[in-house]
């Protein structure tokens, strides 16, 4: 079953009150152009960069902000850059979620270049590392080589399935085999019942959290787009789709507006629905590095996205579920605990913490269109 609605801030518990309200609306009124970048068109474009990086746009990252800038070089190469308007600096304060951002769309981009037989050079941060935020210096500079002896990736088939799935996921755990599966080496996983129980405490008290304090909810708030009109319109950001969020935006119940403010029955109710998601973890995987360096949180983006690919291979659900691992002053605690209870070291980061388990499919997420990415 398709499920017709992202499950963000109207969680399924909320939605339930509202259906009667929904009952007449057509399910028909779905994004259209907004999933536009995620019909391939079957005759691949001539430049090999194009096609990498129309598979890259399909990448997860954070709030859905695809800040990639591509600057093509010549016949064989591009820079990538960060779009420094596309950060998310209240729940994002260093930029190590959006670089993430960027290692998840560079692997998209090599595995759909392999596939034709082109290899992906990389040099990470040619002029250095920005730190502590984000500058206009390039991420990466790339160059696609023709060489028969590059392997095809078999995750390549599975770029087009993944999702990010924020449904309420069934009890029953993915398989061993399948965690390991998952696992491949690169993530850790664990469907220990006692550890989930620790870790939920934690996930559910850090989405509150974040919900409850108000610059990070607004930030949140600001990128969602609500109905179909928005989400086509926009291209980015979280939708809020189905016939549910269609008919109570209509009656005014479903608005920016009444999602920001705590005393409203739709923020009541999305909080709600959100603790219910963030408790409902089957499963849960992880990725730490052994320190914080960009290159080491491209890395993480890389090899976050990889196991998505696995995840939507072996038909799992998957959702990060980052706010205990954010920056902001009310998750130190949170942050701290994450780390104590999966036992990374003192120096090790937790990068990416993700649910795993079986849920409804969802639609896929708005995407821009490539040219929108291409800079001169
Ligand atoms: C570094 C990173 C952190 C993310 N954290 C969250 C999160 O905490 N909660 C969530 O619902 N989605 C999270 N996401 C998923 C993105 O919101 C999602 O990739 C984006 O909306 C596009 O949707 P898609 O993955 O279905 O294409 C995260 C993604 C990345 C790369």
């Amino acid at each position: 079953m398709v499920t017709n609605r992202r499950n963000f801030i109207l969680g399924a518990g909320g939605s339930l009150a509202l259906v009667s309200a929904a009952g007449f609306w057509h399910v028909t009124r779905m994004p259209k152009k907004a999933i536009e970048p995620w019909q391939l068109d079957p005759d691949p474009p001539a430049d090999a960069r194009m096609d990498a990086f129309r598979h890259a746009i399909l990448a997860p990252n954070p709030h859905n902000r695809q800040p990639w800038l591509i600057q093509l070089e010549g016949n064989d190469s591009a820079i990538i850059s960060c779009d420094l308007d596309k950060r998310l600096p209240e729940t994002d304060p260093f930029d190590r979620q959006i670089v993430i951002g960027f290692g998840t769309f560079l692997e998209l981009a090599r595995i759909a270049a392999a596939e034709r037989e082109i290899r992906m050079d990389m040099t990470l941060f040619p002029e250095g590392e920005p730190q502590p935020r984000l500058d206009t210096r390039p991420v990466a500079r790339l160059t696609f080589v023709a060489d028969k002896t590059v392997r095809r990736d078999p995750l390549y088939k599975a770029i087009l399935a993944r999702r990010t799935n924020r449904e309420i996921y069934s009890q029953s755990a993915p398989t061993a085999r399948q965690l390991a599966a998952l696992q491949a080496g690169d993530v850790n996983t664990t469907s220990d019942p006692a550890l989930l129980g620790r870790l939920r405490a934690i996930t559910v008290a850090a989405i509150s959290d974040e919900m409850n304090t108000r610059r990070t909810m607004m930030e949140t708030v600001r990128l969602l787009r609500i109905g179909r009109d928005e989400v086509d319109a926009a291209g980015d950001g979280l939708a809020l789709t189905g016939p549910m969020i269609e008919a109570t935006r209509s009656l005014g119940l479903t608005s920016r507006e009444t999602l920001a403010d705590p005393t409203s029955a739709a923020f009541k109710i999305g909080l709600d629905g959100q603790r219910k998601i963030y408790d409902s973890v089957p499963a849960a995987f992880w990725i730490s590095t052994p320190g914080n360096t960009r290159a080491e949180q491209l890395e993480a983006g890389r090899r976050y996205v990889r196991a998505t690919l696995r995840a939507a291979a072996l038909g799992l659900a998957i959702h990060p579920m980052s706010q205990s691992l954010q920056e902001y002053p009310e998750m130190a605690n949170h942050l701290a605990e994450v780390h104590t209870l999966l036992g990374a070291s003192l120096d090790h980061r937790i990068q990416m913490l993700a649910r795993i388990g079986h849920a409804p499919s969802v639609t896929p997420a708005p995407r821009l269109p490539l040219q929108s990415h291409i800079v001169a």
